[in-house]
């Protein structure tokens, strides 16, 4: 399935997220409004709100769908915020298809605006009012800062091994994908097993999206590439291929890599994608990334069969067979 169909199951749903996105992100201050309005409109997959509909769903209907929606609308701004900072971060020119808001209205709006939409999500969390979701929201905010910390350490460190990129990523992504999946079982009502099992769900994918993402950042020629590619050189970012071709690239392809990633000059980025593709990196991050899928997906089977636990394993497949 492609995402715009999983997307058209919940179509409706979606909409109501969508209409919340856009009111939350009015503001008095017209700065704001411009920023928040650019970057609420480009869309992006939505893919995060998605889970939420569909565990929902899922578990059994949306029992409080004003709180679903919420939730929904709460981890798509904490996201856009992690993404106007990280836009910043590694100096990004395209994301969503546009310019980067960095870019337009230069670093200091980019960050204010991520604190614009993160603040504001804070407020929505408020109104959602149960404390089980602020725990959950407030934690998950606090271990993506740290996992970009962890990953703002290790730049150029070629020593970085799998499992320390794999703490990384649980920080950084996973634990949002997480957050999605436990803190709407928690608005469903649903007993602790389903809840767990859930949030197993979700990091599990959330992991493999993100080393779907490091794979893709390595592919030439990827005309579905709807962001900045070669960011991850240019930053010094050891990620999954990278590490795979470090230890398994014949000894002068490896030393290519060694110079690459420590002058994080772009224009080495043809060679390495080179590299990477010819060392078995690519392939290589694939394999781990449909592992994870597989993982999760191996959680699902706590919900009663339903098209929407169906529609959460196509998620899931999407995740890792996607070129954007
Ligand atoms: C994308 O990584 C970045 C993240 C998933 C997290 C970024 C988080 C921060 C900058 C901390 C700010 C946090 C809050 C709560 C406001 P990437 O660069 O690998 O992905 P990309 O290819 O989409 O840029
Ligand atoms: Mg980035």
């Amino acid at each position: 399935m492609t995402l715009n169909q999983i997307r058209a199951l919940v179509a409706d749903d979606l909409a109501t997220v969508d209409r919340l996105l856009s009111e939350q992100s009015r503001s008095e201050v017209d700065l704001a409004n411009q920023v928040a309005r650019y970057i609420v409109e480009a869309g992006g997959k939505r893919i995060r709100a998605v889970l939420v509909l569909l565990c929902g769903r899922a578990l059994g209907g949306l029992r409080h769908p004003d709180a679903s929606f919420m939730l929904a609308a709460v981890i798509e701004f904490i996201h856009t915020a992690t993404l106007l900072h990280d836009d910043v971060i590694d100096d990004s020119e395209i994301r969503r298809g546009r310019a980067t808001a960095n870019k337009v209205w230069g670093n200091e709006a980019s960050v204010l605006g991520g604190d614009f939409f993160y603040s504001r999500a804070f407020s929505m969390i408020a109104e959602i009012d149960q404390s089980e979701v602020t725990r959950i929201l407030a934690n998950a905010a606090n271990a993506i800062v740290e996992g970009e910390l962890l990953e703002l350490m290790h730049a150029r460190q070629i020593e970085l091994d799998e499992d320390q990129y794999l703490t990384i990523i649980e920080g950084k992504t996973a634990k949002l994908f997480e957050a999605s999946c436990e803190a709407t079982a928690r608005i469903e009502g649903a007993n602790d097993e389903h809840t767990q099992e859930l949030a197993h769900f979700g990091r599990l994918l959330g992991a493999a999206f993100q080393i779907a993402d490091d794979a893709i950042d390595y592919l030439e020629d990827n005309p579905e590439a709807d962001k900045s590619v070669g960011d991850d050189l240019a930053g010094g970012r050891l990620t999954l291929p990278y590490i795979y071709a470090l230890r398994e690239a014949p000894k002068e392809d490896r030393e290519f890599l060694h110079h690459a990633i420590q002058s994080g000059q772009r224009e080495h980025i043809g060679e390495v994608c080179a590299i990477m593709h010819r060392s078995g990196a690519i392939d290589y991050a694939w394999k781990r990334a449909r592992e994870f899928a597989q993982r999760a997906q191996s959680h699902l089977n706590v919900l009663n069969a339903s098209s929407w636990r169906d529609a959460l394993e196509e998620v899931t497949e999407f995740s890792v067979s996607r070129r954007y």
